[in-house]
């Protein structure tokens, strides 16, 4: 059963400062020892775009693109595994996604299937099933911040045999945080949520972000917390195999206890 640290990057982006933002985050990844990083969602770009022009102008394919050569070139350097959310250009198509870089590897892509507000208007919504990604810290499952809100993500994450949840986001709503609880203890998973901070006051709209990024155990217990307002990195040493006992007791399975043939209302009810 082998301990590795994970680590929440707490960052303050400057909106369309790419080169800063990834600077920034460079120097707090460097500054800790982690085999697992989780950067906040869109973590060189910035939130609140204009329009879809702006950020079409600001988005970049998952192959090829400076944001994730970045990425995969930070994890080569530090020996680690780094999930990040960025803007993600495929044809006409505009995700807000995360990569998974492992040790120089770009091993995969997810792109946020729950948008939240106003990004409705101007990302593409992902629409494939959330993966669960085989890295050299063991089976992470990816997730963009309002993902978190729909109990079906975590828990298809889980069912595919997710260790640990890599939850990029940008929070404004102070729920997520006590939630998480939640969610890991009904799916014993591991649980690092990555916030970000400060405010996009642009376009006429503002938020601002709550920070608090957490560290959450598969038995539900915070293991690290951030504050609101300071860029700052969380870790916790954790052994993701403990994820993978879904026992609650010698009569009770997490996952095989389940009634899917009584949940219907989940199929049938018509959106
Ligand atoms: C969010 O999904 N960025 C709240």
């Amino acid at each position: 059963m082998s301990t590795i640290t994970v680590a929440a990057v707490q960052t303050h982006p400057i909106f369309g400062d790419l080169t800063g933002n990834r600077d920034r985050a460079a120097q707090l990844v460097r500054a800790n020892d982690a085999h697992l990083y989780v950067l906040p969602e869109l973590f060189d770009t910035g939130y609140l775009f204009a329009d879809r022009d702006e950020l079409s102008s600001l988005s970049e394919p998952f192959s090829g693109g400076s944001t994730v050569e970045f990425l995969c070139a930070l994890s080569k350097e530090t020996n680690s595994v780094i999930v990040a959310g960025f803007a993600e250009a495929d044809g006409e198509k505009l995700y807000n996604s995360a990569a998974i870089c492992d040790h120089g590897r770009r091993l995969a892509c997810y792109r946020k299937i729950h948008l939240f507000n106003t990004e409705k208007k101007i990302f593409d919504p992902g629409d494939t099933p959330p993966p669960v990604i085989e890295t050299s810290v063991g089976r992470l499952g990816p997730m963009v911040c309002f993902d978190w809100i729909f109990p079906e993500t975590m828990r298809c994450l889980a069912l595919g045999g997710a260790q640990i949840i890599a939850h990029c986001a940008n929070l404004v709503l102070p729920y997520c945080q006590e939630a998480m609880v939640t969610r890991t203890l009904e799916n014993r998973v591991f649980a690092v949520t990555a916030n970000r901070i400060g405010t996009d006051d642009r376009a006429g709209d503002c938020f601002t972000f709550t920070g608090g990024s957490q560290i959450t155990a598969f038995d539900g217990k915070k293991l690290a917390c951030a504050d609101g307002t300071t860029e700052m990195v969380i870790t916790s040493e954790i052994t993701p195999t403990l994820a993978d006992e879904k026992s609650l007791n010698p009569f009770n399975h997490l996952m095989n206890d389940r009634k899917p043939h009584l949940y219907t209302a989940l199929t049938n009810r018509p959106i």
